[in-house]
């Protein structure tokens, strides 16, 4: 849902935001992609892409917390737009980059010139090899598909986050006044209605061959931007996600008696950047929490244990973000590709006081990025392997029209049956 209004500071906040995303990751806008690749079908084509044995993918950027047991608890999935910028302010680099320490063991001969050591070791820390190796991983699964799938999704009104090669197909000025548009004019403006909804000049064996792609994709997307809904599939493996709920009086009290919260966290279902987000004692009454209103959802707070920062010597609450590569083979298997994980600790020190600034870790809101102790990483990574592929699957059952479709269609003769 879009409200009407928008308040100025938020608006200023969200496109200050948005330009910092983009500083991070220029778009590259240089394809060396030949248009006519598109202008023929891809079933005639010699090529044979990695993609071609995948039957959908998305990314995911987990928000995910140990607590003081141990335990590995989901708080949010976010999709393929999460940010990595947290990595390069936490120093943490994709764990197949060389150290310099490991480029300097690896050089046949001695190399005593320091000046050109710093030098590369300026190089590696400016970069954020989290970030490149995901991007390499997604176009890695074939560049003309990539590029179509793209083109999809910015036809959609989507940004084709990571993915190369959609210049190919979309017209430069045609990007470019989008470009500008976005993101208010989608309030204002239907894009579809303003430009011809069709890509401009590719052979339509492109769409039935990878068009699903980018559905599902979008699918996904719609998903998760929604906490309520998203929640949903996680009923397989409700163990690693606190659930979620409508926030009305009822649904507070019995979530307080079942789940036995010390404090209770209310926040919009489709909020982002920790905004909106408060945080009561489950001893409130009424007259102490917002009042329920349409879009609220309401969850048992999540403990951390505590976390060490190294930049102010103190202990903190901390949710980490770990992002995945998710893909499903053409037999429904699902893979992970993880691309690694940072701290984002809030930025007062952990307590059993009530304080927002101690409670909710959003580097939005201030949050401190650290490294990941390797074991940590291993506990979070070793839950995720578990039941990440259950909730993909059970995402991935309605992201794709045809699939929905199919599962509508089963429900429906199990009614017939009855
Ligand atoms: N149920 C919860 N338990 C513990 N911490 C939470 C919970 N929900 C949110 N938080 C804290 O608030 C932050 C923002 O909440 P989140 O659900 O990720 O929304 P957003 O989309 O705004 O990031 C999280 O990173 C986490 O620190
Ligand atoms: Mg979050």
């Amino acid at each position: 849902m879009i409200s009407k209004f928008i308040e100025p500071k938020i608006l200023k906040k969200d496109l200050e935001y948005r330009l910092d995303l983009k500083a991070e990751r220029p778009r590259k806008r240089n394809s060396r992609l030949n248009p006519e690749v598109f202008r023929r079908s891809p079933y005639d084509s010699m090529y044979i892409y990695r993609i071609d044995d995948l039957a959908s993918f998305a990314v995911f950027g987990l928000d995910v917390k140990i607590t003081p047991t141990g335990e590995v608890k989901i708080i949010e999935v976010n999709g393929i737009r999460s940010g990595m910028k947290g990595f390069k302010e936490a120093g943490v680099q994709y764990e197949e980059t060389p150290s310099v320490e490991d480029l300097r063991r690896r050089f046949p001969f001695q190399l005593d010139n320091d000046e050109l050591w710093r030098y590369i070791k300026a190089e590696i820390d400016g970069k954020n090899s989290c970030d490149e190796a995901l991007t390499t991983h997604i176009n890695g699964l074939g560049d003309a598909p990539i590029a179509y799938i793209a083109a999809r999704l910015i036809r959609a009104g989507q940004d084709p986050h990571r993915m190369e090669g959609w210049d190919a197909i979309i017209e430069q000025d045609m990007q470019d006044y989008l470009d500008f548009l976005s993101p208010y004019s989608k309030l204002i403006f239907n894009k579809d209605s303003m430009f011809s909804r069709e890509l401009g000049n590719v052979h339509s064996g492109w769409e039935s061959r990878y068009g699903h792609f980018a559905e599902t994709l979008i699918g996904i997307e719609k998903i998760l931007h929604d906490k309520l809904q998203a929640d949903r599939f996680f009923d397989e493996c409700r163990g690693i996600k606190p659930r979620t709920h409508e926030y009305t009086e009822e649904n507070f009290q019995r979530l307080v008696q079942t789940e036995k919260p010390k404090y209770v966290v209310i926040k919009p279902h489709d909020g982002a950047r920790g905004e909106g987000l408060i945080i009561v004692s489950a001893t409130a009454s009424p007259q102490e929490r917002p009042a329920p209103t349409y879009g609220l959802v309401a969850e048992a707070f999540v403990p951390s244990k505590p976390i060490f920062s190294a930049k102010d010597g103190q202990y903190h609450d901390g949710c980490m973000r770990y992002v995945l590569f998710v893909e499903e083979g053409k037999r429904g298997e699902v893979n992970l590709s993880p691309f690694g994980g940072y701290w984002r600790l809030c930025p007062h020190p952990i307590s059993e006081e009530l304080n927002l600034d101690g409670m909710r870790a959003n580097l939005a809101q201030g949050a401190i990025a650290e490294k990941v102790s390797p074991d940590d990483l291993r506990t979070v990574r070793t839950s995720i392997e578990r039941d990440i592929p259950t909730f993909y699957k059970a995402v991935v059952q309605r992201a794709n029209p045809e699939k929905a479709m199919a599962w509508l269609m089963n429900e429906y003769s199990k009614l017939e049956k009855r």
